[in-house]
């Protein structure tokens, strides 16, 4: 049986990863990497290929930035191609970026039977590029292999037919607890002086034990306009800093942004601010583990908190994933980007001492769950 799985982005690779380790241990599957070339940077893709142990892609669709509608028809036009060349019995997508819905709907109209892992996952806000490309990508896929059994009964009142739903757990999580120990290995001061951004290089700069606050920012929510992102960079400089340092690794968005509305030179400048390139796998998890909390806008790391322990502020005003909030046992807590929200969330976070609950099935073997399941859906089990 041949299956072709896909990636675009960043976030895919911690899930392609532990399910191509789970392929390969399984005699009879062919399998087929692509990777549409959304993310092409090497820090943005290349490192975590290598870092991951993840075989070198045997197809690159070299799709690039865009707006959507430009990412997705590039990579459709391109994918179609290599379909109808290599002919796979299964399409595997992950998560829920433009590669995940142009490839399930590529497959799907040749006819070729889709499998998405990471599936359910609603936040209710269609104003979410990633909610569209969920929605299409589960409505589309013959088979759903969920990370929680709340994701299953999203797509049960969606009307999903039970039989193609299978709760599989959170297969990022076996990239985490395979990579645990070598993370946590590497030096903290090492890594913040290795990855500096080129503004800050030259300055030496040091943690004191486990002192200081980690944010990500990416989402255009957060970071596309200036009237939001100067005040979330306000309450960084004027606020948190005064209590520790902050650890700001940059996607490239997030870079053009805070250059495009004046606000980088403030940061810059800043002794408190140690601003950095965007990180590798190990590297990103170490900050995680030893943060005193973390800042942050991205789903996957909203997840790893909540295995991690470290307490989380998500700046977003809904999640795709209920099950990391501090509500449901997890390590997260919804604060938007409004500042009265967040410093008050903030401060009470510091004060707080909890431990989060692991969610049933992220145990770091869901990646063999979802291999039995596209041989059960094929009829080879
Ligand atoms: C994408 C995903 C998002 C995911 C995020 C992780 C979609 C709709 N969004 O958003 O779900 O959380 O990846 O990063 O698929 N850029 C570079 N180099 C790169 C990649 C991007 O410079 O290697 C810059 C470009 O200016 C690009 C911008 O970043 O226009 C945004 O990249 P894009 O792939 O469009 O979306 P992300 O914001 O990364």
């Amino acid at each position: 049986m041949k299956i072709m799985s896909v990636v675009g982005a960043r976030p895919n690779f911690m899930k392609i990863a532990p399910f191509i380790a789970a392929i390969e241990a399984t005699d009879g599957l062919e399998h087929i990497l692509v990777h549409t070339g959304q993310h092409y940077d090497d820090k943005m893709s290349q490192q975590f290929l290598d870092s991951l142990n993840i075989p070198p892609p045997d197809i690159n669709l070299g799709i690039g930035s865009g707006s959507h509608a430009e990412q997705v028809g590039r990579t459709m036009i391109e994918f179609e191609k290599v379909l109808l060349d290599r002919r796979p019995d299964w399409v595997v997508v992950v998560g829920d970026v433009n590669a995940t819905l142009a490839c399930s709907v590529t497959a799907k109209k040749l006819h070729i039977k889709v499998c998405h892992i990471e599936a359910g996952l609603r936040s209710g806000d269609i104003r979410m590029p990633e909610e569209i490309n969920r929605l299409v990508t589960d409505r589309l896929s013959d088979l759903l292999l969920t990370p929680d059994q709340l994701s299953s009964q999203n797509l049960l009142k969606e009307g999903v037919p039970s039989n193609t739903i299978k709760f599989v757990g959170n297969i990022m999580i076996d990239t985490l607890e395979k990579n645990r120990l070598q993370a946590k290995a590497l030096e903290l001061d090492d890594i913040i002086n290795k990855n500096s951004a080129p503004c800050q290089l030259g300055a030496e700069r040091k943690i004191y034990g486990n002192d200081f606050a980690l944010i990500t920012l990416h989402r255009p929510s957060n970071v596309d306009q200036k009237r939001i992102l100067s005040k979330i960079v306000s309450f960084l400089l004027n606020k948190v800093t005064q209590d520790m340092p902050i650890v700001w690794p940059l996607h490239p968005r997030t870079l053009s942004r805070l250059i495009e509305f004046g606000l980088k030179d403030d940061l810059d400048n800043h002794e408190s601010i140690y601003l950095l390139e965007p990180l590798g796998y190990h590297e990103m998890m170490r900050l995680n583990m030893g943060a005193r909390l973390l800042l942050t806008d991205s789903g996957g790391l909203q997840e790893e908190c909540t295995i991690l322990g470290t307490p989380c502020l998500t700046l977003r005003w809904n999640t795709e994933r209920p099950i990391t909030l501090r509500d449901n046992g997890g390590a997260s807590v919804l604060v938007g980007n409004n500042i009265d929200r967040i410093r008050e969330e903030y401060q009470n976070t510091l004060l707080m001492k909890r431990a989060p609950k692991r969610p049933k099935l992220w145990d770091g073997n869901a990646a063999g769950r979802c291999v039995s399941a596209i041989m059960e859906a094929s009829g080879l089990i």
